[in-house]
């Protein structure tokens, strides 16, 4: 089994970082000089995926300029003699084979990877959110990939998050089966503290069995009138072994305007220049 694609849904409307996403997908909000996506991206390439599909909408179409060779910059560039930026900018362009499919009504996570079913047909493929991303020395999604594909089984990413957090997550009950890989026994959808089954979260990556469209299939709109993955993984963990992995690394989101910033201040510190002014500001 080699998995070898990718979706990347990236259709939302990010009404938790209005009004920069009024105009602007939150995927494309950048980590100083990068946009989220491009991050997002690499991380599939760097772990063996060369068949990707983003999923768009309405007000996406920067996602599909971003990946498109910009000639006239390019050109600009060129004349310049700015060649290092120009290796950037081409860098950029070959990525990847990316694929583009809108969802044109927004009815939740769950119904935009079901979009993705003729792109994926009956292989396991990849799914990474727009607004996660997981820093690490090793890509969590090459992690995953490693033990789905010893395993054959779904696997999907999960990190321990304070208690009081859980109310706005995912979170799975399940039981440890080697360091840091869990077998799930069932999954909850942004539990109050009380029904939650433990303080794992679920990110936003995920390898994925193509029976999971079966189900997705099946999904009734749940929360927020919305089909949502959770639903559809709860009901195919009771037929099928689903796996969680726990992050070796940082899990940042750029989905609303205080992670946005605290990601922007762990990228900061990385970039010597950057910590430079974080010094000189006391930060
Ligand atoms: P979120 O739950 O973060 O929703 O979606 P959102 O609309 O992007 O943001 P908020 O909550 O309104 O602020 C998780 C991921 O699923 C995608 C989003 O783009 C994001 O990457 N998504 C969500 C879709 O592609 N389609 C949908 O209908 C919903």
């Amino acid at each position: 089994m080699r998995i070898r694609k990718a979706v990347i849904p990236a259709a939302g409307f990010g009404t938790r970082f209005l009004p920069a996403t009024k105009a602007m997908p939150k995927e494309m909000l950048p980590i100083i000089d990068k946009p989220a996506i491009q991050f997002i991206v690499e991380e599939a390439v760097k772990s063996g995926i060369d068949d990707i599909l983003i999923i768009t909408g309405r007000g996406k179409f920067e996602i599909e300029d971003y990946f498109d060779r910009a000639f006239e910059v390019e050109e600009v560039l060129r004349r310049k003699g700015k060649l290092d930026m120009l290796k950037k900018l081409e860098e950029i362009d070959n990525l990847a084979d990316i694929h583009y499919l809108r969802q044109k009504d927004m009815l939740g996570l769950g119904h935009a990877i079901l979009k993705a079913k003729s792109f994926v047909g009956d292989e396991p493929f990849v799914v990474l959110l727009g607004d996660d991303l997981v820093k690490a020395s090793v890509p969590c999604t090459k992690d995953l990939i490693h033990h789905a594909e010893k395993l054959g089984s779904s696997v999907i990413a999960v990190e321990e998050i304070p208690m009081e957090k859980v109310h706005s997550y995912g979170v799975v009950d399940a039981e440890e089966v080697s360091n840091g890989l869990f077998k799930i026994k069932d999954l909850v959808e942004k539990p109050s503290v009380e029904e939650a089954p433990s303080n794992l979260a679920i990110l936003g990556r995920y390898v994925l069995m193509p029976e999971v469209f079966e189900y997705l299939e099946n999904t009734k709109p749940g929360r927020n009138s919305e089909i949502q993955l959770t639903d559809a993984l709860r009901a195919m963990n009771k037929e099928h072994d689903i796996y969680a992995k726990k992050i070796n690394g940082k899990w940042l989101t750029v989905g609303n305007k205080v992670e946005y910033f605290k990601t922007l201040l762990e990228f900061a510190r990385d970039d010597p220049e950057l910590l430079k002014v974080l010094k000189e500001l006391g930060l």
